[in-house]
């Protein structure tokens, strides 16, 4: 394979897209969509999210030092887009969505996002301060998931169907199954 060498980059595609909804003792509130994102640690359990230094949001998760990963569905995609478009600085998203917010079980301000099927309470423990971008790295308080996405042992099994993900400005949906974790090398595969 040619190639060829270009400015250092951060691409890695495609990414998945969650909502981050935050809010602080000063009554400012806010949801971001975010695509650098992404689980760090199982146990504990870590996530971090990279949000650039001028949106509404950063200063609201520094003031708090919570936030909440809302995981969405494809159904959701106008309000995904919505949120990461427009700023919480002069709109109420929650209003102009439709989203409901539903009170956290753990964290003190921010609320979290009814419709979407997956919600991470998280509560931030550092903050990589990396240029253009802070990195947000915080611990997850407590987790709630629709219900039919778990199984009896209580594992999570989202329909791939109905996740979203994003590539060079163009959102997506998962589907095609390609193959099994440790079943897609060798003879056979
Ligand atoms: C698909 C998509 C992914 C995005 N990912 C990020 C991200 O990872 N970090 C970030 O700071 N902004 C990201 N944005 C931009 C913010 O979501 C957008 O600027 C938003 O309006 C900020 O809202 P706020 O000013 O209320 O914080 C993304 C936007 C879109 C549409």
């Amino acid at each position: 394979m040619q190639k060829k060498r270009t400015e250092p980059t951060v691409f890695i595609n495609p990414v998945p897209l969650v909502m981050v909804s935050c809010g602080d003792e000063r009554g400012r509130s806010s949801i971001i969509t975010v695509g650098w994102g992404g689980g760090l640690c199982a146990d504990p359990p870590f996530v971090g999210i990279a949000v650039r230094r001028d949106r509404y949001s950063h200063g609201i998760i520094t003031d708090a030092g919570e936030y909440a990963v809302n995981l969405p569905s494809r159904e959701l995609l106008a309000a995904v887009d919505y949120c990461g478009t427009i700023s919480g600085r002069d709109r109420d998203k929650f209003a102009d969505t439709g989203l409901n917010p539903q009170p956290a079980g753990e964290l003190d301000w921010t609320a979290l996002i009814h419709e979407c099927p997956v919600n991470l309470e998280c509560r931030v423990e550092e903050v990589l301060r990396l240029g253009t971008h802070d990195f947000f790295v915080a611990r997850v308080v407590a987790s709630h998931v629709r219900e039919t996405w778990t199984d009896d042992r209580g594992r999570i099994r989202a329909p791939s169907e109905e996740l979203l993900a994003y590539c060079t400005g163009t959102y997506l949906s998962m589907g095609e199954e390609l193959g099994s974790r440790g079943r897609s090398f060798g003879p056979g595969a």
